[in-house]
């Protein structure tokens, strides 16, 4: 072989590492959220089809029909979003939906051209794809995807299938065959319970429906495994990652199971949409709890919120420092929190405040801050409808323009190769260097990566920055976006890593970036993912001075069997190692160890589990009952909110229930526990319970409380 066929076959090999070891680490991905009907009209042949006829308005007039858009057009545009650096698209559902028109309380037709209104988990939608419902379209925009460089997120609505009491009545198809509908559900697939009315009802939320859509019952070991087997078939699709749909109306404990059943398919990254307004939400608890130990992220809504507050409206940017303060204390991993300045559910920025200055600004800050950012469709080319002030459905207008001149394009072009090129933006921590109503400057910092970032969001007043420190080391550094947004050079002095910057002035919507990456000495490890799983399931390890040669994956003193190494990524499987919390130890081929990370090796693959215990009754108000038990999926025994499982619900009170997902086929030993509203905590009496979790299908257990 030539020199240079065996450079050509060394590259191969390096390409092929390189994307084996990020599929699970989407930390310096930048998606790109699509709603698919609103996009590009790639064939007109779907616009219209016969199973569903008239849900089209060629005129664009009616915003609740389909427009046109479809996966073909999506492929078309993918040079654009290569271009501008996006390395994953956020697609709307794309299984089949409901066929019928559903009037609206006027009389008006609507169509579910959103995608959230499912009737088979297992076709994929005419109006985006082909009268047959098959997959043809998706595989072809996968591949091409694939090939741009750019992963496949698939919107995930496993809460609900589409109308209760119209239309097709939620009628569920598995691949065709009719499973059941809310009308005639002989075996439960639907919870039949009114509308969710208090929203901080963690019983109603999971058990209650929205928007009267038929809620399906994941605890039914038929809808388990449909849902289950309808993901499996999407990753077998290539899908890179799930966006989960409504994860708080969706049953908690069993979406733990949804995501480990992906895990075990093979390597993902999943992340839910909890609703919640900020970190004082009466549910924030519950959701990072979630988040910590189901192993599915969030999409980052208290984030989105301050970011609203602050550059949208006036208020000042110590409203994103506290959010982001709580938050980063709060989330295991705030790193693989999914961040956003617009999305379809929110009126888009401009359309509270027509500044495109503060939206690049906005852009600008959740492409440096912590976490994946997504860019809503069109805001990099400002698109934006303000009828009824611009939320749902204005906030869906048609993808009118594909200018790669604007300023927001290229500003999403600059800091996704920044994402690339300085992992601080992936790994780093967050630290607030200077901070004003106006201004907010923050530094980003993974061993001696950084990245110093300054926003003056004010449309008048510029700011004299004095006393500015910074770990960026001493020199002059130019403004990494090349004067965008007005940025300019700073001078950095020596001072022991808080380095003094010589006193700047900072213009009236200004953003300027300063970085610095640094040769790694040592491994330096930034992500984990997943974050939990069993023996077998595959997990990345990411970051940088790994070195070229295999090392090792410890989990405690047992070494994992590696799959992949790279210098910035190795996947190796979940070694026979008791169930329990680790902290996972990376070392390079000399034995040199890199910084732990955590990591829950669970007892085995989880199943749905419901719990059930009669007269467990609280004597306050604010007390609940909690389980708790013998394995890490049962806490270890834990007594905290954190560790238990629960709060258990008691929709029928003095009995209380908890559905859970637990080790398959295991022999486990619980108890109930009561953690009283000052947190006294009291046991229940007698021995442990015992139970043995089924190795398949969904389990029941109903107790007393022992006295
Ligand atoms: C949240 C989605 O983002 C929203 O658009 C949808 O209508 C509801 N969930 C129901 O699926
Ligand atoms: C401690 C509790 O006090 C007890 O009730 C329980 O049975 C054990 N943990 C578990 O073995």
């Amino acid at each position: 072989m030539t020199a240079s066929g065996r450079r050509l076959v060394m590259l191969t090999i390096v390409l092929i590492s390189v994307s084996i070891a990020s599929a699970q680490d989407f930390k310096k991905q930048v998606i790109y959220q699509i709603i698919t009907d609103r996009f590009v009209n790639g064939s007109t042949a779907n616009d219209n089809p016969s199973q569903s006829a008239g849900l089209f308005d060629s005129t664009m007039t009616n915003w609740h029909l389909y427009w046109g858009g479809d996966l073909t057009g999506i492929q078309q545009k993918l040079s654009y979003l290569k271009g501008m650096g996006v390395t994953a698209i956020w697609i709307s559902p794309p299984v089949d939906n409901l066929n019928l028109n559903v009037p609206d309380n006027s009389g008006n037709p609507t169509a579910p051209y959103h995608g959230y209104s499912a009737r088979d988990f297992k076709r994929i939608e005419e109006h985006y794809g082909d009268s047959a419902n098959a997959w043809t379209e998706f595989d072809a925009l996968v591949t091409a995807a694939h090939q741009n460089g750019i992963k496949v997120i698939v919107d995930f609505a496993a809460n609900h299938s589409n109308p209760e009491s119209a239309g097709e009545f939620g009628s569920l198809y598995d691949n065709g065959t009719f499973v059941a509908a809310y009308n005639n559900d002989p075996n439960g697939v639907f919870h039949h319970n009114p509308d969710v009315s208090d929203f901080n009802d963690r019983y109603q939320l999971q058990y209650y429906s929205i928007f009267s859509l038929a809620d399906l019952n994941q605890e039914n070991a038929t809808v388990d495994a449909y849902l289950k087997a309808a993901l499996l078939q999407l990753q077998q699709h290539g899908v890179d990652g799930f966006r989960m749909d409504a994860v708080k109306h969706v049953t908690w404990g069993w979406e733990y199971g949804e995501v480990n059943s992906i895990f075990n398919n093979g390597p993902s990254f999943v992340f839910g949409e909890w609703l919640e307004g900020g970190t004082g939400d009466t549910l924030y608890h519950d959701s990072y709890k979630f988040a910590n130990k189901s192993g599915m992220s969030l999409l980052d809504y208290p984030l989105y919120t301050a970011v609203k507050d602050v550059f949208a409206n006036s208020n000042s940017f110590t409203e994103i420092d506290t959010t982001l303060t709580s938050e980063n204390s709060n989330f295991l991993w705030p790193n693989d929190l999914v961040t956003f300045v617009d999305n379809h559910d929110q009126a888009r920025l401009l359309s509270t405040n027509n500044n495109t200055n503060r939206l690049n600004e906005a852009t600008a800050f959740i492409l440096t801050c912590r976490g994946i950012p997504i860019i809503y469709y069109g805001d990099e080319q400002y698109l934006h409808n303000d009828t009824n002030g611009g939320g749902d459905p204005y906030n869906r207008p048609w993808m009118s323009s594909f200018s790669t001149t604007t300023t927001g394009y290229q500003l999403v072009a600059k800091l996704a190769a920044l994402r690339q090129s300085n992992p601080a933006l992936a790994y780093g921590s967050s630290q607030q260097r200077w901070i004003n109503s106006d201004v907010y400057i923050y530094e980003r910092k993974f061993f001696n990566d950084v990245v110093l970032t300054a926003i003056n969001k004010s449309d008048t007043t510029s700011y004299s920055i004095g006393g500015l420190l910074t770990a960026l080391p001493a020199g002059t550094y130019s403004d990494y976006l090349g004067g965008l947004m007005g940025g300019m050079s700073i001078t950095v002095n020596s001072g022991g890593g808080n380095n003094p910057v010589n006193t700047f002035n900072l213009l009236a919507h200004t953003v300027a970036v300063w970085q610095n990456t640094s040769t790694a000495a040592t491994p330096e490890v930034g992500s984990i993912g997943p974050t939990v799983g069993q023996l077998g399931v595959k997990v990345t390890i990411a970051g940088k001075g790994f070195g070229s040669a295999t090392g090792s994956v410890l989990f405690g003193s047992t070494a994992a069997t590696i799959n992949s190494w790279s210098d910035t990524g190795v996947t190796f499987t979940v070694p026979a190692v008791g169930n329990a919390i680790y902290n996972v130890q990376l070392k390079n081929s000399s034995g040199t160890a890199a910084n732990t990370i955590q990591f829950t090796v669970l007892t085995a693959k989880l199943v749905s589990v419901t719990f059930t215990v009669n007269n467990a009754s609280p004597t306050n108000v604010g007390d609940y009952i909690f389980l708790t038990g013998n394995t890490v999926e049962l806490g270890n025994w834990g007594t905290a909110f954190d560790t238990a499982v629960g709060p258990m619900l008691t929709p029928n009170y003095p009995n209380w229930f908890i559905n859970s997902s637990m080790p398959a086929g295991t022999t486990i030993q619980f108890k109930f526990i009561k953690i009283a509203s000052n947190g006294t905590v009291t046991w229940e009496g007698g021995s442990n319970h015992t139970y043995t979790v089924p190795t398949s299908g969904t389990g029941f257990v109903t107790v007393n409380w022992q006295n």
